[in-house]
């Protein structure tokens, strides 16, 4: 190891994540020359709001001048934490062009410019980590990318937003119907003034397109990640999915198979049984199925000032132990393959239809005829009592059927007079 003066680090963002970061560095500033090799020290902290009160931060550190951070040579690590595409963009690449080590938990522009981002930090010799970018408190990255390096992996399956998990999980426990469950998720902090990007699947799909890169070495960015999100889910949905042994869950999928990729994100029927049905509340947890781990479950906390804090402090460490051994820009871009992603309409999944029909002779038959045409076939159907309007409810299960073919299926069924309503599409594991 060489003699290492401290290493000088630049925080941009002091919000929920960076004060979390701030504080914990300070907490551990007196370990860290036994830790990394050196101390550490934050030399400057960009802020939007200059005005701001900020609780036991030294005022001297902050700066609203991304040119003075930019532009300081003894700035070694840049910490970003401010969110959003620009200028968070801008200063990333900046920092890599000047020679900077960056660590962000910026899962929006790493699902969108992970590649190009990690091949500027091999260019310049620079660290780019990114591991609170998934499931906040879990090291997931660093376990695919690290401890799990020697394994082919084949499916991971994750619940990876944490408001969803907890709106879900009311709906379970509690019979709540989603704007209420919703509605407590927001007074508790757990949803976003706009709640789009996680009720709507698309902050897990940034996630899920991150770690499918990660896992199978191949490039995906979110476009590529079909999502679909939980605002059309009903206490109704659920209290089947309970009588079948199932819980419902919003479920990101990635699988490899054949040199092909999938990847989804999706409520989903998981049987009691699977160790995902388990995960309650604004919990995350990451399956994953490695040819020699076999199967393997992490679970913690998804979000929030200290577990995000936790991967982002754990980045921080692994780039300084580099800095003083002279070896950043060891672990760049491992997409080394270029896989297909396998368009929607060709994947492949088990259904739950609930569908409200009229109640005379002929309708099974006429409903079971245009699934069979389709090459859907049927595993189950349950009839239940007339609904409140006298319709009929009719729960059907399929076997695994391609989505193509049994979206065809329902495009007939919806024409259909005898079918007064599709209530609930929902894929079942
Ligand atoms: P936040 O609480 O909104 O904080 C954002 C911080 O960035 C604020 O301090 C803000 O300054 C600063 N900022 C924003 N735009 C800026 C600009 N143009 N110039 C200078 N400073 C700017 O956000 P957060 O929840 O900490 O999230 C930060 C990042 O972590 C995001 O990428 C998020 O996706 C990711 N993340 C968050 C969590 C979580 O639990 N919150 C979990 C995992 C990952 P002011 O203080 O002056 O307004
Ligand atoms: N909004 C995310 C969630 C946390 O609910 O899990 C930040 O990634």
């Amino acid at each position: 190891m060489t003699e290492q003066k401290s290493i000088r680090i630049a925080l941009l963002g002091l919000g929920t994540v960076g004060g979390g970061v701030y504080k914990l560095l300070r907490r551990r500033a007196e370990e860290m020359p036994n830790i990394v090799g050196t101390e550490l020290e934050i030399a400057h902290i960009l802020v939007h709001n200059l005005e701001k009160k900020r609780e036991g931060v030294d005022p001297a550190l902050l700066t609203d001048s991304w040119e003075t951070i930019r532009d300081d040579p003894e700035i070694a690590i840049v910490v970003e934490l401010m969110g959003g595409m620009e200028p968070a963009y801008t200063y990333i690449r900046e920092a890599l062009q000047a020679g900077k080590n960056v660590i962000t938990a910026n899962k929006d522009l790493i699902a969108e410019h992970g590649g190009e981002l990690l091949d500027l930090a091999q260019a310049h010799g620079c660290d780019l980590q990114f591991g609170a970018s998934v499931a906040g408190g879990i090291p997931i990255l660093r376990l695919l990318k690290q401890s799990l390096a020697g394994n082919e992996i084949t499916e991971i399956m994750g619940i990876v937003n944490g408001t969803t998990n907890y709106i879900l999980t009311r709906m379970t426990e509690e019979g709540m119907e989603f704007s209420e469950a919703l509605a407590k998720a927001t007074e508790l902090g757990y949803a976003e003034a706009d709640p789009t990007a996680d009720i709507e699947g698309y902050d897990a799909g940034r996630k899920m397109a991150i770690m499918a890169s990660t896992a199978f070495h191949s490039r995906v960015t979110f476009s590529d990640v079909h999502t679909e999100g939980i605002s059309n889910i009903t206490a109704t949905d659920i209290k089947y999915a309970r009588e079948m042994g199932c819980e419902l869950k919003l479920i990101g999928v990635a699988r490899q198979k054949n040199g092909e990729i999938e990847v989804h994100v999706n409520p989903l029927l998981l049987p009691q049984s699977h160790p995902l049905a388990t995960v309650k509340d604004s919990f995350n947890a990451v399956f994953v199925h490695g040819d020699a781990l076999d199967d393997a479950m992490f679970q913690g906390r998804g979000a929030g000032e200290f577990p995000t804090a936790s991967d982002v402090v754990g980045d921080i460490i692994d780039t300084a132990r580099n800095l003083v051994s002279g070896c950043t820009g060891r672990l760049g871009c491992t997409c080394y393959k270029s896989l297909r992603i396998k368009p929607i309409d060709e994947i492949e999944s088990k259904y739950f239809l609930r569908m409200a029909v009229e109640d005379r002779p002929g309708v099974l038959a006429g409903i079971s005829g245009v699934l069979g045409n389709n090459n859907v076939s049927i595993a189950q159907v349950v009839q239940k009592l007339k609904n409140q309007n006298g319709k009929v409810e009719l729960v059907v299960i399929t076997d695994t059927v391609r989505e193509r073919n049994f979206r065809d299926a329902l495009t007939i069924l919806n024409s259909m007079s005898m079918v007064n309503e599709l209530s609930s599409v929902i894929r079942v594991y």
